[in-house]
């Protein structure tokens, strides 16, 4: 337990040992972060995983006699944050459990499918707007569809400026600190960056939603379901612009050269299209999936206004990182740049149209003709990519990035 304002204790779990959450790569673990408003109708706001429910119940025993507990607040069904809480509500006979609407069908449907009965929750649904007093503190619920289900809410409590903002804001980020100044915050943007590259990034516009929802709060801490909290005013104000820029599909005046290589053909090619985009001016990043992962690279992707995408043939397709990548890509949507696809082939060029389907239906537009080469890159296939890179640099508005 710890108090984080007054009368405000994280009650969370830190998760070191997360590595992947549903694909995306944790190298750094992540926390899932309950908070508990002590009032006279004492308050929980989120659980955490399964496996960090006795965690959790040891820290709010710290601070409140749990059949005391009020109200059990579930801003998003999602397990990382549902998942302790009906073994909470069995220890909690005076609790009514707030959601949304579409939160209650959600917790319905993952926790009641196999025996229970539903029917003896006392389920106090919400809508946004609605208020619920706790005492001497209140919360007023704002619904926030699709950041990051359709059941997704946040809750602001009025008396101290304070956002629970459930999965917006938020980091994979394993840490002692609760604060992203503690932690250092540099540190917290660049992983609330990576998380959102990974996790909101298809949601722009239900983002800008977000955001002009919660812009006329006056807000003093915005406490994330994951990581750090935010509550220096200048840090605030740069996650909010942050998240300003992402949800316009924003990007620098840089190029990523992503690919991977069989004998050496596509990577001389990725080198080349490297070279070409440098030349040109243009800040560049050359990814060989062999030695990436996909979290980082879809965050560098977010970042640049030009992805190039490489990949030889192997039985008429692409390499399965390439398409691993490409299918990652297609469900979170990076918008707003300009595709490029380069390759190597030896007899059966085919596969090469599903590398441009799919950087398509990432909502990467081509911004040149693909390049491809027969076994071994000669000549002439250095010059289409030295012009391709030339052409494709042309098209960015060179500024530092
Ligand atoms: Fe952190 Fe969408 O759950």
């Amino acid at each position: 337990m710890i108090a984080i304002a007054p009368d405000i204790y994280w009650t969370g779990y830190i998760d070191w040992n997360l590595r992947n959450f549903h694909g995306y790569q944790t190298p750094g673990g992540s926390t899932y972060n309950a908070y508990l408003v002590r009032d006279e109708q004492p308050a929980l706001i989120d659980t955490v995983k399964h496996y960090g429910w006795e965690e959790m119940r040891a820290a709010l025993e710290e601070v409140v006699d749990l059949s005391a507990i009020r109200y059990l607040v579930s801003q998003h069904a999602e397990m990382d944050h549902s998942g302790s809480i009906f073994r909470l509500w069995e220890r909690c006979p005076r609790a009514e459990l707030v959601c949304s609407p579409q939160g209650k069908q959600a917790l319905e449907k993952q926790f009641f499918t196999r025996g229970g009965d539903p029917g003896r929750v006392r389920w106090k649904v919400v809508n946004s707007g609605d208020e619920l007093s706790l005492g001497k503190y209140s919360l007023r619920f704002v619904h926030t569809p699709m950041v990051h289900w359709p059941d997704s809410m946040v809750s602001f409590l009025p008396e101290q400026g304070i956002l629970f903002s459930n999965d917006a804001f938020g980091q994979h980020y394993a840490s002692t600190e609760r604060f992203a100044d503690e932690a250092g915050t540099e540190t917290a943007l660049r992983e609330a960056e990576k998380y959102y590259a990974n996790i909101v990034l298809p949601y722009g516009r239900q983002v800008e939603k977000v955001l002009s929802g919660i812009g006329d709060l006056s807000l003093k801490m915005i406490c994330p379901s994951h990581g750090l909290i935010w509550r220096r005013p200048e840090d605030i104000a740069r996650i909010l612009s942050l998240y300003g820029e992402w949800a316009r599909y924003e990007s620098w005046p840089r190029a990523v050269v992503i690919y991977d290589t069989m004998w050496g053909s596509t990577e001389k090619m990725a080198q080349k299209l490297y070279s070409g985009f440098v030349r040109a001016g243009l800040s560049t990043r050359l990814i060989n999936l062999q030695v990436s992962d996909n979290s980082s690279v879809i965050t560098e992707v977010m970042r640049a206004r030009l992805v190039a995408v490489g990949s030889p043939m192997l039985n008429n397709h692409v390499l399965p990182a390439v398409a691993g990548l490409l299918t990652y890509m297609r469900g979170l949507k990076p918008k707003n740049r300009r595709g490029f696809t380069f390759g190597s082939y030896g007899w059966a060029p085919g596969g090469f149209r599903e590398m441009e389907d799919w950087l398509r239906d990432a909502g990467i537009a081509p911004g040149h003709e693909p390049v491809y080469a027969q076994y071994v890159p000669g000549r002439e296939i250095d010059a289409r990519l030295e012009e391709a890179a030339s052409s494709l640099a042309g098209q960015i508005p060179k500024k530092e990035a």
